[in-house]
């Protein structure tokens, strides 16, 4: 089998990490470029991608190793520019377990970015939200997380010989650690309070979906101390935080969760709820990422 039509999570460290190298390569053909910061849009969350300055958009099916996405909502593109003076790259769209995609495959393009030179991971998702005090298009601030998709590392995932015992476990203690930046959380708490925004923080649980959950599960995971949960963005915040990069991630409450009532939640809900808060959220990256260049917004 030839590593192209090898699935990622078969291929040994050394074939995963020329493939990252050709993916890299692939971006730079289209443009000579090294972002700061990468971020990964959510269902619904595309619109970040209209503030980017100069874009130059990439599909994945021209990056070697990325995969299509199939959720709706999600773009399936790269794109490369700058937003408040900040050169970033822009996942529009992303993969998810329960399209039927290992770890390792979602983890990758988090690779790719931090190889094109980004320090930086900012993250958006659609979550149910679970802390009773929440609301329909109210955002948050993700400090810790519950990992129910059962993978802490890529490596976990990766049963070749070539690689070292040491790696396949990956490193005890930055696997223990929280992936999520204090200073990055209180930057954007700072900077969503001077725009009059709400901004809860809390903790989410990641799901392999694909289905949203019964009036029992919520109630379990309110009870575990989730605050919102969804379907995403653990695979990814777990790579950039075992690429050293500094992490922040946040959820749109598109739904909470009905445990007392029986109540059916839909994608297209998702969507448009996703839709309405998106633009709130946007401008606070927006913000932060002036904030990050020093430059006035
Ligand atoms: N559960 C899981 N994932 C989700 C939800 C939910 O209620 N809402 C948006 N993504």
């Amino acid at each position: 089998m030839s590593v192209d039509s090898t699935p990622i999570h078969l291929l040994s460290s050394a074939e995963f990490q020329c493939l990252v190298q050709r993916a890299r390569d692939q971006v730079l053909a289209h443009r000579l470029f090294q972002p700061a910061v990468a971020c990964i849009l959510g269902s619904g969350l595309g619109g970040l991608a209209d503030s980017v300055a100069h874009p130059v958009a990439i599909d994945y099916a021209e990056i070697p190793g990325f995969t299509k996405t199939h959720a709706v909502g999600h773009a399936g593109r790269l794109i490369t520019g700058y937003i408040g003076g900040v050169p970033v790259v822009l996942m529009q769209g992303r993969s998810h377990r329960y399209e039927g995609h290992s770890h390792a495959q979602l983890q990758f393009p988090v690779h790719v970015m931090h190889a094109l030179g980004a320090k930086t991971l900012i993250a958006t998702n659609a979550a149910g939200g679970l802390n009773t005090r929440f609301e329909v298009s109210d955002l948050m601030v993700i400090d810790s997380h519950i990992d129910f998709l059962w993978r802490r590392s890529m490596w976990a995932n990766r049963p070749t010989s070539d690689d070292q015992p040491a790696a396949r476990m990956g490193d005890q203690a930055l696997r223990g650690r929280n992936p999520f930046s204090h200073h990055l959380i209180r930057r954007s708490k700072a900077i969503a309070r001077s725009q009059g925004a709400v901004l809860h923080q809390g903790c989410y649980l990641g799901t392999l979906g694909p289905t949203y959950e019964t009036r029992s599960e919520y109630r379990s995971f309110r009870w575990m101390g989730a605050d919102a949960v969804g379907m995403s963005t653990v695979p990814e915040v777990l790579a950039a935080r075992d690429l050293g990069m500094d992490v922040l991630a946040f959820s749109v409450i598109t739904n909470v969760a009905s445990t007392d009532v029986p109540s059916l939640t839909t994608h297209d809900e998702v969507v448009h709820s996703g839709n309405q808060a998106g633009p709130r959220l946007e401008r606070i990256i927006e913000l932060l990422l002036s904030d990050m260049s020093g430059q006035p917004d």
